[in-house]
């Protein structure tokens, strides 16, 4: 496996893509606990990555001593670069040039970093983004690759396998970022390359089955790909010892809580509870208009559900969960200070800990899209484990102001039109997000002979890589209005159709 120390740099999680795209295991690990990593993997070698602070700062972040002692090859990138250089005797100085996009690199010497894909003479673009540059190389380093604004874009020792880079190999602006990131871990470092989905749902069962022994574990359902993959992959390892329980908080999609329920009971044969909650949740929401009420009261109440059931059957030893990679990484914050909460997300993951039950969590390690590898691997249907994400809270955030019943099936209605176009489209798979959303305003209109009064719906569709910024995806007019004329033909309760055309940011995803 290969470590890769993170010194905060955004993209840090892009080099974990690379390496595991080059089917080598790998695990990133804050520079300050990169030690400890180090010690538990035994990787064959090391990724220090980039990040915001100047090396030449007091306090900068460095890497443990042990990673230089180990003898181990080290690729250093952008301030990765800066303080492995810095570390082994060389010197960093700040520049007021700074240097960010696109740059060409002239290869000069050759290397085994590259050795068989860049060759002496050649041109390469890359991808830069820095503001310091090494002054003075480290003993035993020499150029190989420079370019005006940067000298030293490659310098490596290649007699002790180490590399460093002033430009950001991991993204998709440096064209063969990911085959350099591939060459260094298998051929520099020897990684096998064999890490695929099916060696890691055949270690994954072994480890699930040693952690669990006679256990019984219990696994709350969301509906979502993650729980079910979790499921699915457990009961592989364990067969009746656990337990689904799926709460239907009556917030669901149309026909949503019949497919989760069916795929598990019919296709999988897996014990699942059923619990039809939807009266308290929908009475709870009665007369909550307040967004973040909504959403602390749905969570609540979906911990209180669940702990119940959990009760009735007896209880378990072991809580499951779908948490993934992403929410794992301990990312290394150098803006001190606490974020501001946009919307108190509500999970199954976030089940309580006074449920003082063991986790296990053995998706811990995956990407999203490799969640959905696996789910495929696990035999999971492809329209299950291909559905765009669907937020704890439900329709409950896609109607601004009061839920209601009559509410719910109204937009449940439009939702699932607006649905079948895409899908009739074939867009779905092209849209990260795509739903419908009842707002509480009523417009007047004119169907037929008579005069109409009615909700407006609002529809929203983005593309996106994880959530975190998203832009409109751009429909065509006619398709938008075919969908518009069916959902006022179809949906009794709603007489206009607008499409939401705001990006995030500023705007977020869902409506609240
Ligand atoms: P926003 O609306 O914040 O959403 O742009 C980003 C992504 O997160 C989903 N989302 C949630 N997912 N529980 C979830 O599991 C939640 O409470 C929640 N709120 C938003 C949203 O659907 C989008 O994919």
């Amino acid at each position: 496996s290969i470590l890769i120390v993170d010194f905060g740099s955004q993209v840090t999680q892009l080099i974990a893509r690379r390496v595991r795209e080059a089917g080598v295991y790998c695990e990133i690990a804050p520079f300050n606990s990169a030690e400890e990593a180090f010690e538990r993997l035994q990787p064959k070698g090391v990724i220090f990555s980039g990040g915001p602070a100047s090396v030449t700062a007091e306090n900068s972040p460095r890497a443990p001593q042990v990673l230089f002692d180990s003898g181990l090859p080290l690729l250093g990138i952008c301030y990765g670069q800066q303080t492995l250089h810095q570390q082994l005797g060389g010197k960093v100085v700040s520049s007021d040039r700074r240097e960010f996009g696109r740059a060409f690199i002239d290869i000069v010497s050759p290397s085994g970093l590259f050795d068989g894909l860049w060759n002496v003479g050649e041109k390469h673009q890359v991808w830069m983004s820095h503001g310091d540059r090494v002054d003075t190389l480290a003993p035993g380093f020499e150029v190989v690759a420079c370019s005006e604004g940067a000298p030293y874009a490659i310098a490596t020792n290649e007699e002790a396998k180490r590399y460093s880079l002033m430009f950001h190999p991991e993204v998709v602006h440096t064209p063969d970022g990911g085959k350099l990131l591939a060459n260094f871990v298998r051929h520099v470092c020897g990684c096998a390359g064999d890490w695929t989905m099916a060696g890691f749902r055949d270690a994954k069962i072994a480890d699930i089955r040693e952690q669990v022994g006679k256990g019984r574990v219990i696994c709350g359902l969301s509906g979502g790909v993650d729980s079910a993959v979790a499921a699915v992959l457990i009961h592989e390892a364990i067969g009746d010892q656990l337990t689904c329980v799926f709460v239907d908080h009556g917030l669901m999609r149309q026909g949503e809580a019949e497919q989760v329920v069916s795929l598990f009971r019919n296709s999988y044969n897996i014990p699942l509870v059923h619990v039809d909650a939807s009266a308290d949740f929908l009475g709870g929401l009665e007369g909550v208009t307040d967004p973040e009420k909504k959403r602390k009261f749905i969570g609540a109440e979906f911990i209180n559900v669940f702990e119940a059931e959990a009760k009735k059957i007896g209880g378990a030893d072991f809580l499951a969960q779908g948490t993934l990679y992403p929410d794992v990484i301990e990312s290394v914050s150098f803006t001190g200070g606490p974020s501001v909460t946009i919307k108190s997300h509500h999970n199954v993951g976030g089940l309580p800990e006074r449920m003082n039950m063991k986790l296990v969590e053995p998706l811990r390690e995956l990407f999203k899209d490799e969640v959905r590898e696996l789910g495929r691997e696990l035999g999971l249907p492809d329209a299950f484990v291909g559905r765009h994400p669907f937020p704890g809270p439900g329709l409950a955030i896609r109607i601004p102001g009061e839920v209601t019943q009559e509410k719910c099936d109204i937009l449940r209605k439009a939702d699932a039109v607006y649905l079948e176009e895409i899908r009739n489209a074939g867009l779905y798979d092209a849209i990260w997000q795509a739903f419908a959303v009842l707002l509480p305003v009523r417009t007047v209109g004119v169907m037929g002979d008579y005069r109409t009064y009615d909700y407006v719906c609002g529809l929203r569709a983005v593309t996106s890589v994880d959530g975190m910024t998203a832009d409109v995806y751009p429909f065509d007019a006619a398709f938008l209005s075919r969908v518009a004329t069916r959902i006022v033909n179809e949906v009794q309760g709603i007489n206009r159709v607008v499409y939401d055309y705001t990006s995030k940011p500023p705007g977020t995803i869902e409506w609240e």
